[in-house]
């Protein structure tokens, strides 16, 4: 069936949750003990996954979400176009991009899809639905 527009087919957002899971064991997550994984689909239909990884100095900590987004810079360019991010983590309770991770998918994302785990079941969110009124310096 084919998805309603804004929104994705189940097959991508199965794959997507699935290489969540994947990535979502590499966190480095010894003070919170809260492992997130970041999955997310580019325009172009390249895949990067991302982790969280923490530091002892706690504010450094990066999010799965940007883990994932830095790491699609690094490997392919600037020219990324976000189409769909998908975010798990290993305690299966409600969890949705952190303020300035939204940010950072708006950037390359602003008409991203967002799926993520809320209070009541798993939600898909256009990333303005989650940050409308998102900074763009243009
Ligand atoms: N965290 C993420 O990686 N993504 C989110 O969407 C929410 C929070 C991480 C940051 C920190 O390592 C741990 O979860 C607890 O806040």
């Amino acid at each position: 069936m084919k998805a309603a527009p804004g929104t994705l087919p189940n097959r991508q957002r199965e794959r997507l949750l699935r290489e969540a899971r994947k990535v979502m064991k590499q966190a480095h997550a010894p003070y919170s003990h809260f492992k997130v994984g970041a999955a997310m689909l580019t325009a172009k239909g390249e895949l990067f996954t991302g982790c969280n990884v923490e530091n002892a100095s706690y504010g450094l900590t990066n999010c799965a979400e940007r883990t994932a987004i830095f790491r699609a810079v690094a490997q392919s360019g600037p020219k990324l176009e976000i189409r769909a991010i998908a975010v798990v983590n290993d305690h299966g309770i409600p969890c949705s991009p952190c303020g300035a991770c939204r940010q950072v998918i708006y950037e390359f994302g602003p008409e991203a899809v967002v799926v993520f785990q809320a209070a009541k079941g798993w939600k898909e969110s256009h990333i303005t639905e989650l940050l409308p009124e998102g900074f763009r310096l243009q």
